[in-house]
């Protein structure tokens, strides 16, 4: 299960390896945590790791769609190029979308634990590679060719490009905006577009893409922005980016608020089909990820705590369940008197790994 480090107490024992900004290894999985350890992760700017938890995740049907290190290393890829943006060849970037489609295509088509939490500097890059993920996975599920799910991962991955010219006093404020900070956020679109438009040659990037970086906050009602483009003016490219980037905000950490629960998040999407975002879209986007991932802990609705070890795909809210401390496991797609009542808070999930774990 994820903790964030703030949560982690020494003796808790890594599920996951864990690796730096720049793609290294800081430390491996099985390794038990020391207050040593805990503090460098800290340093290091690590703010999530999984640790065991009540049930191991041997047990536990994890679907990793994308290895940490691939993650990592296109994290690093844009970052550095961001840093050097006219010196260092765009095709860095394709490179790195072609390893993600690789590693996506290998035949892993489903999202457990794509949400990390991320410092405010470091959550542009991260976000992106996250959403780049996401789209291309819907994009596998409409049905896309390769050709076409690069273009849709190319676009995805640099979408928010236009932030890095955004002052970033504006852009990571803890507090609300105000109107005036606002419209600054909201000029990102453009100067991302305008910033790549250009580019020739290899460098060039498909209009396709291109179109995403413009259009990925315009909204099925036009109540988006920069052109208040409505329904069909949108194209289908940006409106996945849309789609995937509003999801993954929303169920991640921010400076300024906290994450929603993935469930709620999925029924708030299972509710807007187009009003916000385009029905087919929403549904091909929601038979990607999960409201109560492998490694949940959740509150049955007798009263009792277990954590989520495998989807029911056609019943994405009936997963089953093992229960603690018993071990035993409930299929809710046959115990039909049982609903999941809430996941764990994080607070509350920290004292079952302590009561119940390494
Ligand atoms: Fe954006």
């Amino acid at each position: 299960m994820k903790l964030p480090t703030t949560h982690l107490l020494p003796g808790m024992k890594l599920a996951k390896p864990v690796y730096g900004n720049c793609g290294e290894l800081l430390l491996n999985r099985g390794v038990v945590l020391t207050s040593r350890y805990i503090n460098a992760l800290k340093r290091n700017n690590v703010i999530v790791v999984d640790v065991d938890g009540p049930v191991p995740y041997d047990e536990m049907e994890i679907n990793e769609t994308l290895s940490e290190k691939i993650r990592v290393e296109a994290m690093r890829v844009l970052n550095s190029w961001v840093k050097n943006l006219e010196n260092t060849p765009i095709s860095s970037i394709f490179e790195s979308v072609e390893a993600l489609l690789d590693e996506i295509l290998s035949g892993k088509a489903v999202i457990d634990h794509l949400t990390d939490i991320c410092s405010s500097d470091l959550y542009t890059f991260a976000h992106s590679v996250d959403v780049c993920t996401l789209a291309i996975l819907t994009g596998i599920r409409l049905g896309y060719s390769r050709e076409k799910l690069f273009a849709l991962g190319a676009g995805s991955l640099l979408h928010d490009i236009g932030k890095t010219l955004i002052d970033p006093a504006v852009l990571n404020k803890p507090g609300k905006l105000t109107p005036e900070e606002f419209k600054i956020i909201m000029t990102h679109p453009a100067k991302g577009w305008k910033l790549i438009k250009n580019k020739k040659g290899e460098n060039e990037v498909h209009p396709r893409s291109m179109n995403i970086i413009l259009n990925h906050h315009e909204r099925y009602d036009g109540t988006g922005y920069p052109r208040n483009l409505k329904g069909s003016e949108i194209d289908e490219f940006s409106m996945i980016c849309a789609v995937a980037d509003v999801y993954n905000a929303m169920t991640t950490d921010r400076v300024y608020r906290k994450a929603f629960p993935p469930n709620e998040v999925y029924e708030m999407f299972q509710a807007s089909g187009n009003t916000k975002f385009d029905l087919r879209v929403i549904n091909a986007f929601l038979s990607c990820v999960k409201p109560y991932p492998a490694g949940t802990l959740v509150r049955l609705s007798n009263g009792t705590i277990g954590c989520v070890v495998s989807a029911n795909p056609p019943l994405p809210f009936r997963p089953k369940v093992q229960l603690i401390p018993s071990g035993e496991i409930l299929d809710l797609e046959k115990e039909l008197s049982l609903v999941i009542e809430a996941p764990l808070s994080p607070e509350e999930a920290q004292k079952f790994v302590i009561s119940y774990g390494p």
